[in-house]
């Protein structure tokens, strides 16, 4: 569990957050970050065509990680399994999505903001977290009081993160990547802007190798 969430997260620095309005857009989107250089993806549950979308990009694009993110039902986590999620990502936690992630084949990477959610998910064998929303629940600061109890969890924190204060996060001893859709600028999106996508992908990818 925990290797296979580290061997995904080690891939990338930088986690695209992606909310996908038109499945139309799902390839050439996800085609442009991954050949900027960030081949792992997280795909939000927040649009209508998500899970379709999720679908094509995992035939398209064998070769990227593809998470399921803005998980909030167990429903919702074995639909992701069913469309071939390579991981799933919850914003916050609930007692329910603990225990069904611990017998799902697909690893999880919870999200927590406090300490106690972060024990609760400690308990139920967790090591690995979402942070979010990052900027929000105490930024870097948070993260590095997190690690005096627990020094051994690992965090990709998103929300509010950008090309300002990635660095900040990523270095952090207990920041293993960051996510965030600073990669996906509506504007470029709408456009079609691939071509401007890829080079955003491209820069965060340079700048931020491991
Ligand atoms: C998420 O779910 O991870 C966030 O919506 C991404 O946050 P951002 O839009 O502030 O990058």
């Amino acid at each position: 569990r925990i290797t296979e969430l580290d061997s995904i997260c080690l891939k990338a620095e930088v986690i695209p957050v992606l909310a996908i309005e038109r499945v139309e857009d799902a390839v050439p989107l996800g085609r442009a970050l991954v050949e900027g250089g960030l081949t792992v993806l997280e795909v939000t549950l927040r649009t209508d065509c998500a899970l379709e979308a999720i679908r094509r990009l995992k035939e398209a694009l064998p070769q990227a990680s593809i998470g399921v993110g803005t998980v909030l039902t167990p429903a919702q986590y074995r639909q992701s399994e069913q469309v071939g999620a390579d991981f799933v990502v919850t914003p916050g936690t609930t007692e329910a999505l603990y225990r069904y992630g611990i017998t799902s084949p697909v690893p999880m990477l919870p999200g927590v903001a406090t300490v106690s959610e972060l024990m609760t998910g400690w308990q139920y064998g967790y090591r690995r977290f979402k942070f979010f929303p990052a900027e929000a629940s105490g930024g870097v600061k948070a993260l590095k009081a997190f690690a005096g109890p627990i020094p051994e969890a690992r965090f990709c924190p998103t929300g509010g993160i950008s090309l300002d204060n990635a660095e900040d996060y990523l270095a952090l001893k207990n920041v293993m990547c960051v996510g965030g859709s600073w990669l996906t600028p509506k504007s470029l999106v709408d456009a079609e802007d691939w071509n401007g996508i890829r080079q955003l992908a491209k820069e965060a990818a340079q700048r931020f190798h491991h």
